[in-house]
């Protein structure tokens, strides 16, 4: 029985790897298994505690097969014991890619120039860089082919294909991030999900002023095409969000609804209640609004 490596090279390896395999084999979403699940704790607890068990149970073994050898295999077996450890297959490749001779055969490949004593070895080019220079040229050539000859894509055509892409994946981030629009990002919401949201925030805030029809009462109508603050979704939004002017009544709703809420309740007027005939409309107050006044 001979040990190839010692016990505190292979316990944590094997140890590693069961807990590579595990988080191979189970999916824990984002975070790993071993965080996710105590049961994986408690697995890998057990399999560190079975694993020196396994060491145990082989050393003993070891020891008790030793006493029953006869003197003789007793030395014979400490010797072969004692020979120190080598990576021969890692030592023959790193070897072999240097490609060098051994010091002891040098006579063969010295060359005749002998300068001041100073002479010359013709050594091959070491094996790793040849393979390497080989890979180069293949690299080349079908770079060649494939980008001068068939014309695969273009720089141009790459970064367009990126930005897409990152256009696709701003507008996920947006639907999750909803929340962030502020006066100067929104943009007018068309979902009908944030109309129907939009329109059960006005029925709960803002129809004891602006009627629900938009008609007007303490505030103004809101159905005409005149605005005292300035129409288009980023002033409504921010009339929403900062209220009208003093003294008038309109409060800073920012105190009290969420941003994608007053994206919400702004967006519902201007595409719900903009141009709608209400029962009791109030005279039109403000200048008419073009989208083309927007700053
Ligand atoms: C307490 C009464 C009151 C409530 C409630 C109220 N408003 Fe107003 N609102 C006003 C008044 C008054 C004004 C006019 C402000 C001014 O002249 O500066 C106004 C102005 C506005 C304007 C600008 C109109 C324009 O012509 O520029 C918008 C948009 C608006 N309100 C939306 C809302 C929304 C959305 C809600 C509910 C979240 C709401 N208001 C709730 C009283 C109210």
């Amino acid at each position: 029985m001979k040990n190839r490596s010692t016990w505190w090279i292979r316990v944590p390896v094997l140890l590693f790897l069961i807990w590579g395999m595990m988080e191979y084999f189970i999916d824990s979403g984002e975070k790993p298994a071993i965080i996710e699940y105590p049961a994986a704790q408690f697995f890998m607890l057990m399999v560190f505690l079975l694993l020196i068990a396994i060491e145990l149970i082989l050393q003993s073994v070891e020891n008790v097969m030793f006493h029953t050898l006869s003197e003789e295999a007793k030395e014979r077996y400490l010797a072969s014991k004692s020979k120190s450890w080598e990576w021969s297959w890692g030592k023959n490749t790193y070897k072999k890619l240097l490609g060098s001779k051994p010091m002891e055969a040098e006579g063969e490949i010295i060359l005749d120039h002998n300068y001041d004593g100073i002479r010359e070895l013709d050594n091959k080019l070491p094996p790793w860089w040849v393979y390497m220079f080989y890979a180069t040229i293949i690299f080349g050539v079908v770079y060649l082919v494939r980008f001068h000859v068939f014309n695969d894509y273009d720089q141009d055509s790459e970064y367009e294909r990126e930005v897409a892409a990152a256009q696709l994946e701003i507008e996920a981030y947006k639907k999750t991030a909803k929340d962030l629009v502020d006066a100067n990002t929104v943009a007018l919401l068309t979902e009908a999900a944030d109309i129907n949201a939009g329109k059960a925030i006005y029925e709960t805030n803002c129809v004891a002023c602006h009627m629900a029809d938009g008609g007007g009462g303490i505030g103004p109508n809101l159905t005409d095409d005149h605005w005292i603050l300035g129409g288009g979704i980023k002033n409504v939004f921010s009339t929403v969000s900062e209220g009208g002017r003093d003294g008038k009544g309109m409060v800073a709703w920012k105190q009290i609804l969420k941003p994608v809420e007053m994206a919400q309740v702004s967006s519902y007027i201007l595409i719900e209640i903009q141009g709608k005939t209400p029962a009791n409309p109030k005279a039109a107050e403000g200048d008419v609004w073009e989208e083309s006044d927007t700053p």
